[in-house]
């Protein structure tokens, strides 16, 4: 007799789940995410089962033997290529996640007429957008006539089927996994037990027919439907599209890749005619650099394996509140406390009356300590009132005892801000930077105070 299905709870905000109903989710600390869903158990198909039969001894081998790179089907688009680590890896499971309205369905519209323009087989099944509004895009893009096969499609079984049917996909883009249901699960679309089975079918799908598949996750702040954040650890590579609405650039960054590295940045703009990639983006986030204003400070940074430069600007306005506000934008808040604590007790200067903004130019985020020493000297150009000369770079980590550290690929940085015309680094007095490579002045900084003895304020 089948043993009747189990009653769970699940978290919409992390996946945890529960055998009793709460209030606050144990996992995540998060308010009325608990959601009843029925554990069917395992997905069907999914060859598993519980007791019952006994397992086959499998042959085991050792960690040397031949073993075939990856073969990789090139994007057409040289951002995504870089992402991916050189193009869709056959038979791979690819998450894409982002906020609703940044571009998920116009880059994958995209990639999929690339692929269908060099006569691959590209599905594209929208659960969330009718074909009629697909080709209304397409038409805008200016790909109109790719022979991409397009589908309005939710259900799981019916996209299986179609896939299966004819000559296999070499890709397979379901737009958004969240839409999606299938009818072994009595939870709607969008719920963690949903977004689980019927990914797993998909992935399973990948590694069964060899078609590279892309799921769409909506990234969603409100927790009503479960993030892509729940079939993270199930995929091949989660790739996350970040950007600010109001600002045209986007950024496409590799959380987890099995076939390739981790740390690279693909740079878009969001354009008239879809996104276009930025071949420089240096160029483009130092594009519209302020005049002569106080408090911006060019960083050289690294992402991924490709140099970054970008403005880093600060605001330090005396408070009228009794806390000062700490505001940042595309820098961690921590950070910045931690630069202002070395400020006032290594270098004397203190800003604890004053509100400090800190800002990233472009939408960038910026995770590297190597960031210290630019925004350090942005907050102390506005706080003294003397603009930095507009040729400097800075590059840095700053140490609690105020010592600046070296940072990682001192030379790559050198090379891309000589690039682009400045003249001057301002840089830890460690490390090696290949003097011979490039012609840029170079000032070492041992201390951030030296830095600050520099820019004292005017009367
Ligand atoms: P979309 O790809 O639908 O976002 P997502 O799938 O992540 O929800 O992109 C939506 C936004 O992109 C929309 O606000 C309009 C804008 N857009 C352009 O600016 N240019 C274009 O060519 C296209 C197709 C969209
Ligand atoms: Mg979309």
């Amino acid at each position: 007799m089948a043993k009747a299905a189990k009653q769970l709870y699940a978290c919409q905000n992390c996946g945890v789940t529960a055998n009793k109903w709460a209030g606050k989710c144990a996992g995540c600390g998060e308010w009325n995410s608990l959601v009843e869903e029925t554990d069917a158990g395992p997905p069907p198909g999914s060859g598993i089962r519980l007791g019952g039969r006994k397992g086959s001894v499998v042959t085991l081998e050792g960690l040397t033997g031949d073993t075939e790179e990856a073969p990789r089907i090139p994007t057409g688009l040289i951002e995504l290529d870089r992402v991916t680590g050189g193009g869709v890896v056959p038979g791979s499971a690819i998450l894409i996640g982002g906020e609703p309205g940044i571009g998920k369905s116009t880059l994958l519209l995209q990639l999929a007429a690339n692929l269908a323009n060099a006569g691959r087989r590209a599905l594209y099944f929208s659960g969330e957008e009718a074909t009629a509004q697909v080709r209304l895009r397409a038409e805008r893009l200016g790909l109109a006539d790719s022979p991409v096969a397009l589908a309005s499609e939710t259900n799981l079984a019916n996209i299986l089927a179609t896939s299966a049917d004819g000559d296999l996909p070499d890709l397979v883009i379901i737009d958004s996994i969240q839409t999606l249901w299938s009818d072994t699960l009595e939870a709607p679309p969008g719920t963690v037990g949903q977004m689980r089975a019927t990914a797993q079918s998909l992935i399973r799908f990948a590694k069964q027919s060899g078609s590279a598949v892309i799921l769409v996750g909506h990234v969603t702040k409100e927790g009503q439907i479960a993030g892509p954040k729940v079939i993270e650890h199930m995929v091949d590579t989660v790739l996350y599209f970040e950007g600010d609405r109001g600002n045209p650039f986007r950024l496409l960054r590799a959380i987890k890749n099995r076939f390739g590295a981790t740390d690279e940045i693909g740079v878009f703009e969001m354009a008239d005619r879809g996104l276009q990639e930025v071949r420089n983006p240096s160029e483009l986030f130092l594009g519209d650099r302020s005049g002569d204003a106080p408090g911006a400070a060019v960083f050289a940074g690294i992402e991924g394996t490709r140099p970054v430069l970008v403005e880093i600007q600060a605001l330090v306005a005396p408070s009228a509140l009794g806390t000062p506000r700490r505001a940042v934008v595309g820098w961690d808040s921590s950070r910045l406390a931690m630069v202002l604590a070395v400020l006032d007790a290594r270098c004397g200067v203190s800003l604890a009356s004053h509100d400090v903004y800190l800002n990233v130019a472009g939408g960038l985020k910026i995770t590297e300590p190597a960031a210290d020493l630019a925004a350090a000297a942005a907050l102390l150009s506005s706080f003294s009132g003397v603009p930095l000369p507009k040729d400097h770079v800075y590059f840095g980590e700053v140490s609690l005892s105020g010592a600046v550290r070296a940072a990682s690929h001192m030379p790559n940085r050198l090379r891309e801000a000589e690039k682009l015309g400045f003249e001057v680094a301002v840089l830890p007095a460690a490390g090696d930077i290949e003097k011979k490579a490039s012609a840029i002045q170079v000032s070492r900084v041992k201390h951030l105070k030296h830095l600050a003895d520099t820019l004292s304020p005017c009367d």
